[in-house]
């Protein structure tokens, strides 16, 4: 079984190719969202692979899944191994690091390899990061493929190949970044709709963290947000900003 989050697809269409070629079925953890906090036994009898897919935020993993998988229990998987493969804009500092850890700690599995798969940067709350031009958006789609083809063969062969980009000074960002990351940027009281707004209610039906409601048909932030920023980079009217941010800014989000 391959659990999987994704804010704007990458993560969700890397993770169902990923389960194709390995002959396995996904699980996006957001259908888990309403226990998480209770905790989750989830029985792994008869899977033949335990699969971690999701995006890297500020060089860790994105925060829903850095929360699963303190809060699950994964039952039936004893001593067995499982694998993790992250996407990136660029690079991904320690979330190798803290997936094994997590893994580790709360559910006693070994997770062998982690693996990154470049794909379409969606960073786009704070000015002098951006969307990638189209050239580069294309290209890191054509080459996530061959890439996600390649984890594949090295998970269904337990070969040793390897494909992490950690980038430079990994563990300033991963260690001192990421966790500034997680406690001053979460919230959401920069996130609005101008007038051009059609009331559509995307926003909120693809919220991953049901933290958008739709009130006097415009959407309404409810302060848990995860900046997966799913919902401005998929609002069809381009009427969702985050302050004056992201008006110049591009909008991407994984279509099939
Ligand atoms: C809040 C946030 C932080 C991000 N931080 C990083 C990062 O540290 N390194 C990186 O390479 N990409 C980063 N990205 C880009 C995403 O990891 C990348 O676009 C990913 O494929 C998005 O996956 P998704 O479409 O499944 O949400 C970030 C994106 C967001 C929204």
């Amino acid at each position: 079984m391959i659990f999987y989050f994704s804010g704007t697809g990458n993560s969700a269409h890397a993770a169902q190719k990923l389960a194709q070629l390995l002959g396995d079925k996904v699980k996006n953890i957001a259908d888990y969202y309403d226990n998480i906090y209770k905790g989750v036994d989830i029985s792994l009898k008869d899977e033949k692979y335990l699969g971690i897919v999701c995006p890297v935020h500020s060089w860790g993993l994105a925060k829903p899944m850095a929360r699963f998988l303190r809060q699950v229990r994964f039952k039936d998987y004893e001593g067995e191994k499982a694998f993790c493969m992250v996407t990136c804009g660029d690079t991904c500092g320690t979330a190798d690091k803290q997936v094994k850890s997590l893994l580790k700690r709360h559910n006693h599995i070994v997770c062998c390899n982690v693996y990154s798969v470049q794909m379409p940067n969606t960073y786009i709350v704070m000015k002098g990061f951006g969307t990638d031009a189209d050239v580069l958006r294309d290209q890191k789609l054509k080459n996530a493929e061959p890439e996600i083809a390649r984890i594949a063969k090295a998970i269904s062969t337990n070969s040793d190949y390897e494909h992490y980009v950690r980038g430079k000074k990994p563990f300033l960002k991963g260690r001192i970044l990421y966790p500034l990351f997680m406690a001053f940027t979460m919230g959401d009281k920069k996130f609005f709709a101008e007038e051009s707004c059609t009331g559509c209610g995307l926003c909120a039906k693809k919220c991953p963290e049901k933290n958008i409601t739709m009130e006097n048909n415009r959407p309404k932030w409810l302060g848990h947000c995860v900046k997966c920023l799913s919902c401005i980079h998929r609002c069809p009217a381009r009427a969702i900003q985050y302050g004056d941010v992201t008006q110049d800014m591009g909008r991407y989000y994984y279509k099939d």
